[in-house]
């Protein structure tokens, strides 16, 4: 037994920054950031609007998918590195906003946050079978951003994707690392709080652990390449999505990409690909969906799940 997903939501920030809104702020063009990353545009939180609110419009479409309310929860985990509020946990707000009454705590585990919250989730089914648990993917990661670096600016968007689990065989095979590193990709609190990024490394990690922690997990759930249906990678550069395809021989059309109107949206990345892949009416009963993600740590995970409803 391990868990199913019941239902999946997301939600975007609700400002709009175009690529040619960064060619009147910085020394770049649209043509640079679509070739080099695949981004058009990204939405960031508007004027007023908080982490908590996507956040929770994510997870209640999920529990309204699921037929469920929050106060059916046993658990809410949140996957973030950008909470509004440096304490109580992102996850605790959510739980006072939705009117849940169950445990609630954040992990930290950078873009790959999601799939690490997923293996934490997956622990509490393993002792109780019948539970239900949010696991939200949150980041508002462009309030970290410096927005005169041109090589991270362009890049992020703020978002959130939820699903809720319950009882169920669905998730097939799930694999974490970390790395540890503090000179790839860092933020340092209480320093300059922006987000520092050696682009071309983080790229090098990016590709050799995800064609590495998706063959790993296929082989774990012992099915081939031929078997898998959908495969979400984090959508952090359209180049890396390419090398997947590539270097994994899958027909392109297997990767959903939302990258070009999202940029890399952190944590978030993953579940609200997830969401619109769901709703738009691409997964079939018995289909198999891998996730892959990559990110600050450095950290990377995979997973392998029956879609099932
Ligand atoms: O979610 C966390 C995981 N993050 C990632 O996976 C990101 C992985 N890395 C990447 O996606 C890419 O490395 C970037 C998109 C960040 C950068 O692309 P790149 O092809 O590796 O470019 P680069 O860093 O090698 O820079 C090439 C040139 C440099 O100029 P010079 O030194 O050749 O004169 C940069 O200064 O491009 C310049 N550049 C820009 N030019 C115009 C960097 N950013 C920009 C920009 N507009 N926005």
């Amino acid at each position: 037994m391990s868990f199913s997903i019941l239902g999946t939501g997301s939600a975007f920030g609700s400002r709009v920054i175009t690529n040619g809104d960064f060619e009147k702020m910085l020394d770049t063009s649209d043509e640079w950031i679509r070739t080099r990353t695949g981004i058009r545009e990204r939405h960031t939180l508007a004027e007023g609007e908080s982490l908590t609110q996507l956040a929770c419009k994510a997870a209640s479409g999920a529990l309204e998918m699921a037929g469920l309310t929050p106060q059916d929860l046993d658990y809410i985990i949140c996957a973030t590195v950008t909470a509004d509020y440096k304490t109580p946990a992102q996850a605790c707000v959510i739980q006072k906003e939705l009117g849940a009454t169950c445990p609630a705590f954040d992990i930290n585990a950078g873009c790959s946050g999601f799939v690490y919250a997923l293996n934490v989730a997956n622990g509490f089914f393993a002792v109780n079978p019948d539970i239900k648990v949010l696991v939200i993917g949150a980041d508002a990661i462009t309030r970290l951003m410096d927005w005169n670096d041109r090589s991270t600016a362009v890049l992020f968007g703020d978002a959130s994707g939820a699903v809720v689990l319950g009882k169920g065989n669905g998730l097939k095979a799930l694999t974490i690392k970390a790395k540890g590193n503090t000179d790839y990709l860092y933020c340092i609190n209480e320093k300059d709080e922006y987000v520092h990024m050696a682009g071309q490394k983080v790229f090098q990690f990016a590709v050799s652990s995800m064609v590495r922690d998706i063959k790993k997990v296929v082989k774990d759930a012992g099915i081939t390449f031929d078997d898998v249906d959908h495969i979400l990678l984090h959508q952090a550069n359209m180049r890396i999505i390419d090398f997947g395809i590539e270097k994994l021989g899958i027909p392109p059309e297997k990767f959903p990409v939302n990258i070009y109107k999202t940029g890399n949206t952190s944590a978030a990345s993953i579940p609200a690909l997830l969401d619109e892949t769901v709703r738009s009416g691409a997964f079939k009963k018995g289909e198999m969906v891998v996730m892959s993600a990559f990110g600050a740590g450095l950290t990377s995970g995979a997973a392998v799940i029956e879609w099932e409803i």
